[in-house]
């Protein structure tokens, strides 16, 4: 099959990468570009634990072709920290203890970056609605809820 180059914004940085046109960015950001933060579930757009922001936006990496995202602002969880310590989302994670296995957090963190920005001060049903795509085989819900809306409580906005 033919490669071909692509540009990609990711994490403000950008990167230069060859690969099929149908490659899921997923492949792309673990494979190519070593971020592995971003994790393979599914691989069918079902479990949530992929996700990552696209122009802001929590979309599922395992389904979204890198030919589709050239020129837009892709933000991973290491784009999330700050100054290479826990963002404040994050940091409410580690407060609550809402990390058990943390397989699905880096997806879960995208898409309530998304929810955060969208409503900064969500209720615990929006935030609920917000992160119900994502499975969580631990268990860890309710905590994952009060991080969510303990950082929202502090401002966070990441
Ligand atoms: Fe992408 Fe499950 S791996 S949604």
């Amino acid at each position: 099959m033919n490669k071909t180059s692509f540009n990609l914004r990711v994490n403000g940085v950008e990167r230069a990468v060859d690969a099929e046109e149908g490659t899921s960015l997923l492949d792309v950001l673990r494979n190519t570009l070593g971020l592995l933060g971003t994790r393979f579930g599914c691989g069918s757009g079902e479990c949530g634990a992929c996700h990552v922001l696209l122009d802001g936006v929590s979309v599922p990496a395992c389904d979204t072709p890198v030919g589709a995202v050239q020129g837009r602002a892709i933000v991973t969880v290491e784009g999330l920290s700050a100054n290479g310590g826990p963002g404040a989302l994050q940091q409410a994670f580690l407060d609550e203890q809402a990390g058990q296995c943390g397989y699905c957090l880096s997806g879960i963190l995208a898409s309530a970056t998304a929810l955060l920005a969208r409503v900064p001060q969500p209720s615990e049903t929006q935030v609920r609605e917000a992160l119900d795509q994502h499975l969580c085989r631990c268990g860890a819900h309710n905590r994952i809820v009060r991080a969510v809306l303990r950082a929202a409580q502090a401002g966070a906005t990441a």
